[in-house]
């Protein structure tokens, strides 16, 4: 008889933090108590380019509860410079407006932030740049583009497929500049004990903050202590750690042992945490008649910061998604006096699909079909760019599930014929991907700590993606145990080494660690392990990736009304129809799912980070004017999923949900704009002064 267990990987279990949080016991970076802290309020630089000449903090000094006010003349010096997003205060350059140039410790938050308005610096201010355009002539192609993509990639001649085709799109789009905003913002609490640095930090990988920050500091990883229990999202902003950890630490430095505390302000969260790059996108195709791709040619503008290169990998998606004999993708990138980007929920494939999804869609009109019809057309065989088979596509099932849920056999076949009560509606498609990885250098601890109890240790962060209760039912499959069996520890340095919760790897790589330590605990223990029994297991690489191509795939459909008369866009229904392999937990992945079309909603309406190049500055730096989803911009929006273990995808047989629910949500936006209006736009976010043509 098989024994059933409850809570186990599957199962709709509740989120075993969520009573803690919504009763506000599950403590944050910040709330972390600690004794005697001071708290630590930033200078900033006020230009976007040059030096500082003089800084003057005397009065700074002398105000009300102030304790110290460090600046490039007086900060400690840092063993490693190579990375200049990290190195601040070590000179008195300046790469950037918003940089740090200082910081006030002070005994409260409102001494150090009032003080900080009375340091007084002159520059000697040079010319800069911050806007980034198709025509620069100092566009550059990086060596290669983020997560270790080639920059450029050609198969074929498809200028010449394209000028020989029978049906052309040849456009240009763009999507802006957008800021990561999670709701807890970047927050480290740093103390130095002896020579060992303890930080409570607000992260996406406690052991990748050690790791990058040891150089940093010229110390032992070891002697460095991350804890992160709870994480109030990041979205890829708290993937790697910026600037603000560095200056805490350094603070600390000077603190005579105190802690140091610093939460950074919304405001501060626009110039210091990252963002996505803005992207001019010119998409051409190439078809027949009925709709067959000959020619797919996506090249790709974007910036970088002066200071640092992160080279967004947004032609990516184009060299998988759809068959055509000939095919190149470009990526070239603008160096500006500007913050350093960063990941955003789904880098290359979020902006990437944009672009593509909105041409294929111009396509179908060209050619008269179906745009779900069209995308079936060029179903690849195989992946066109590695000519690898897929592990599991599923992107035709997700399409045509989606079109008999969503009621798409009802489609008006032509754009702006449905007007009712003065609003335009219509109806729009879009696929979605993102890639399958799992990142090696991941180990689990499981110990037998009384009778049919196990604790499970490994330094994985919830970034309240559901990590804390996915991680306890893949523990509980693997062992054979309930999940109240099991308690589970993460989120410290102090369990064994994690990757980043990012790049949707952290469920199938920490996963796969802790079905490898099961396995280890009962090859060693058996059924009946003696109390305090223990054993370690380390996950290696997917073998099945080096013969499959490993992507999970999604329909997005989109119902939008336009106004007629104020251009208002409203998006009153969504549907996300995904093949994401093995999922884990239902609950926690609807919401993952549901929260990535949010954010693409978001998108494809409200989110524009506006840059003004004559003070190379966003001007829109706060919630006040830079507009995400609320409640009620989010109407009828559903997410379900194909029933599918992908077995090529290991043990688990899940290929990670963390950003494919954004993949081709905009773009399902635009299209339904368009087939509401027959107002194409291509540039985002797709406001209303865009309608009233
Ligand atoms: Mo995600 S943007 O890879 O943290």
């Amino acid at each position: 008889m098989t024994v059933q267990h409850t809570g186990t990987a599957g199962q709709d279990l509740e989120r075993i933090d969520g009573v803690a949080k919504v009763r506000g016991l599950a403590p944050y970076a910040y709330e972390h108590q600690v004794d005697n802290p001071l708290y630590l309020h930033p200078l900033q630089a006020t230009i976007s380019r040059g030096r500082i000449e003089t800084i003057d903090t005397t009065q700074a000094q002398a105000a009300p509860g102030v304790v110290a006010v460090m600046t490039h003349l007086d900060a400690p010096r840092l063993a490693g410079t190579d990375d200049a997003e990290l190195a601040i205060l070590q000179s008195p350059a300046v790469g950037f407006r918003g940089q740090f140039i200082g910081a006030v410790l002070a005994e409260t938050p409102e001494a150090a932030r009032a003080a900080a308005a009375l340091v007084r610096v002159e520059y000697t201010e040079e010319p800069h740049e911050a806007e980034l355009r198709a025509d620069r002539d100092d566009l550059y192609a990086p060596e290669q583009v983020n997560a270790g993509f080639p920059t450029d990639t050609r198969d074929g001649d498809p200028e010449s497929a394209i000028a020989a085709a029978q049906v052309v799109v040849d456009q240009t789009y763009t999507t802006p500049f957008e800021h990561n905003n999670p709701m807890e913002p970047h927050t480290t609490v740093a103390q130095w004990v002896g020579d060992e640095l303890v930080l409570h930090d607000s992260t996406q990988g406690v052991h990748p903050v050690r790791q990058t920050l040891a150089p940093v500091f010229g110390i032992a990883p070891e002697k460095i202590r991350v804890i992160a229990p709870n994480v109030g999202g990041g979205f890829g902003s708290k993937g790697v750690p910026h600037a603000h950890v560095v200056l805490t630490a350094m603070a600390a430095q000077r603190s005579n042992g105190r802690p140091v505390k610093y939460a950074l302000t919304r405001q501060q969260m626009f110039f210091l945490a990252g963002y996505r790059t803005p992207t001019i996108q010119h998409v051409r195709l190439g078809a027949d008649a009925s709709g067959q791709l000959s020619g797919i040619i996506h090249d790709v503008i974007e910036q970088t910061s002066r200071i640092k290169e992160f080279a967004e990998q947004t032609a990516v998606p184009a060299r998988m998604m759809y068959a055509a004999e000939n095919r190149a993708t470009s990526h070239r990138v603008a160096k500006l006096d500007v913050p350093v980007p960063s990941w955003m929920r789904a880098p290359g494939e979020c902006p990437g699909m944009f672009g593509p999804e909105v041409a294929m869609d111009e396509l179908a009109e060209a050619c008269g079909i179906d745009p779900i019809e069209l995308r079936v057309l060029n179903e690849p065989d195989i992946d066109p760019e590695s000519g690898k088979p897929f592990a599991s596509r599923h992107l035709v099932e997700c399409l045509r599930e989606g079109a008999r849920r969503f009621g798409w056999a009802d489609r008006d076949p032509q754009p702006r014929s449905r007007l009712v009560d003065g609003w335009y509606t219509g109806t729009g498609v879009a696929s979605s991907t993102y890639p399958a990885r799992r990142q090696t250098g991941n180990t689990a601890r499981i110990r037998h700590d009384r009778a049919g109890r196990y604790s499970v240790q490994i330094g994985a962060v919830d970034i309240g993606t559901g990590a804390w209760t996915a991680l306890t039912q893949i523990a509980a499959e693997a062992l054979g145990c309930n999940a109240a069996d099991i308690d589970l520890q993460i989120g410290d340095t102090d369990f064994p080494v994690a990757t980043v919760a990012g790049g949707s790897t952290g469920t199938t790589s920490w996963g796969a660690a802790i079905i490898a330590a099961a396995q280890a605990f009962r090859d060693r223990h058996g059924d009946q392990p003696a109390v305090g029994a223990h054993a370690e297991g380390e996950a290696g690489e997917n073998p099945a990736a080096q013969e499959y191509a490993l992507h999970s795939f999604g329909a997005q459909f989109a119902e939008v009304q336009v106004h007629a008369d104020t251009g208002e866009i409203r998006v009153s229904r969504m549907l996300g129809v995904f093949s994401a392999g093995r999922i884990i937990n239902p609950r926690t992945a609807r919401s993952q799912f549901l929260g990535g079309m949010t954010m693409g909603l978001g998108m494809a309406l409200h989110e524009n980070s506006v840059m003004d190049p004559r003070f190379g500055m966003i001007v829109n730096h706060d919630f006040a004017e830079y507009h995400i989803p609320t409640n009620a911009d989010v109407r009828d929006m559903e997410a379900v999923w194909l029933d599918e273990v992908d077995e090529h995808a290991g043990k688990l047989g899940a290929r990670g949900i963390g950003e494919i629910g954004i993949v081709g949500a905009a773009a399902a936006i635009a299209n339904a704009a368009y087939h509401a209006t027959g107002i194409r736009v291509r540039d985002l976010p797709l406001t209303a002064d865009r309608f009233l043509a």
